[in-house]
């Protein structure tokens, strides 16, 4: 299989680096082979060959901070914008990672549609293509009979979104709730063993939770488009943040945090989504409360079903090689179905 990156950041480079080190594991296990025949980033270049990049090489550029440290080899073109890489390049599926744009979604949505119109499929992380172009894209996938996948777009490679499309199919969902911002979540763990809020975020930066701009996770907006993204996957539903109440955590201060351990509870960023509707917001929960023990950047979420009651995930949400994870879970499904050129 051959893959196309946009964006190669913390998340790209984590499914690089998976795809490197169990390269052996994936051919002997399911007789599947990735090549990453082009990577399109916004200030470090741009590299396409079509028979494949050296994944390794290609890597220790990206560590140095620009691509351009890639060695020149026969065939390799430098410097082609994101949408000729859609278009152009010879990849069977589009991965598109680039910082999601929780504005408009653009312009991964248009470089989504120009990769189905170019004959390949399409993975995801990127929620803002998801927020505003959900219908749009799927509709655009069906048309050119090819997959539109996003399980590292909602609790990075912990399976949340396959759980409730696939393995839950049959049962009626009428609620997902839970954590599912990992920033946050350390954030508030870190403040809880009295780290400052100022250097819990520094830290979720450091360690790639946080997106490119933090606003979007501590204010909970990236929350709420991990909500909008499940109301589409398990409801068909198209919520959008006007019609949402969505608040974050960046007014909760040291002394909240203390008063909620006296009353022995814990503050948690909690989303929900129901087919009515969606929301976001600090909850306070007793520390008996099954979401009050996920610490860290670890998500949560109870899906509520007809036939099982209340089915509960808790896996990792954030982080490049959890993330790359979710990605090659994707392309492992494109590769078992068959439809990859
Ligand atoms: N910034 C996100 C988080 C990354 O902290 O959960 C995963 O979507």
């Amino acid at each position: 299989m051959k893959i196309a990156l946009i964006g190669f950041g913390v998340v790209g480079q984590g499914l690089a680096q998976i795809l490197l080190d169990k390269a052996d594991d994936l051919q002997a296990r399911y007789g599947f082979e990735a090549q990453i025949v082009a990577v399109a980033t916004r200030s470090r270049g741009s590299l396409m060959h079509p028979s494949g990049l050296d994944t390794a090489a290609l890597l220790a550029a990206a560590g140095s901070g620009d691509l351009a440290k890639y060695s020149d080899q026969p065939g390799l073109a430098r410097g082609a914008s994101a949408m000729t890489i859609a278009r152009e390049s010879a990849a069977d599926v589009l991965i598109e990672v680039s910082p999601s744009n929780l504005t408009d979604g653009q312009p991964a949505i248009e470089l989504c549609e120009a990769a189905f119109t170019s004959g390949k499929h399409v993975v995801l992380a990127n929620k803002g293509a998801l927020l505003h172009g959900y219908a749009r894209l799927n509709a655009a996938a069906r048309a050119a009979g090819k997959h539109l996948l996003f399980e590292a777009s909602v609790m990075a490679g912990t399976p949340s979104l396959r759980l409730g499309m696939q393995a839950l199919a049959g049962c009626t969902i009428t609620q997902a709730r839970g954590i599912v911002n990992g920033t946050t979540n350390y954030i508030l763990t870190q403040m809880e063993g009295g780290l400052s809020y100022a250097d819990a975020l520094a830290d979720a930066q450091r360690l790639g939770y946080a997106e490119t701009d933090p606003t979007a996770d501590v204010e909970g907006w990236d929350a709420a488009a991990k909500a909008v993204i499940l109301g589409a996957a398990l409801f068909g539903k198209q919520f959008a943040f006007a019609d949402m109440s969505v608040r974050g955590i960046s007014q909760l201060t040291p002394a909240d945090i203390s008063a909620a351990a006296a009353a022995g509870e814990r503050w948690k960023l909690i989303a929900e989504v129901t087919p009515a509707g969606a929301s976001v917001a600090p909850m306070r929960l007793p520390i008996t409360h099954p979401l009050s023990g996920v610490a860290g950047a670890t998500n949560a979420l109870t899906i509520t079903t007809d036939l099982l009651g209340d089915v509960t995930l808790i896996g990792k949400g954030a982080g490049g090689i959890q993330t790359g994870f979710g990605l090659l879970s994707d392309l492992l499904e494109i590769h078992r179905t068959g439809q990859a050129r």
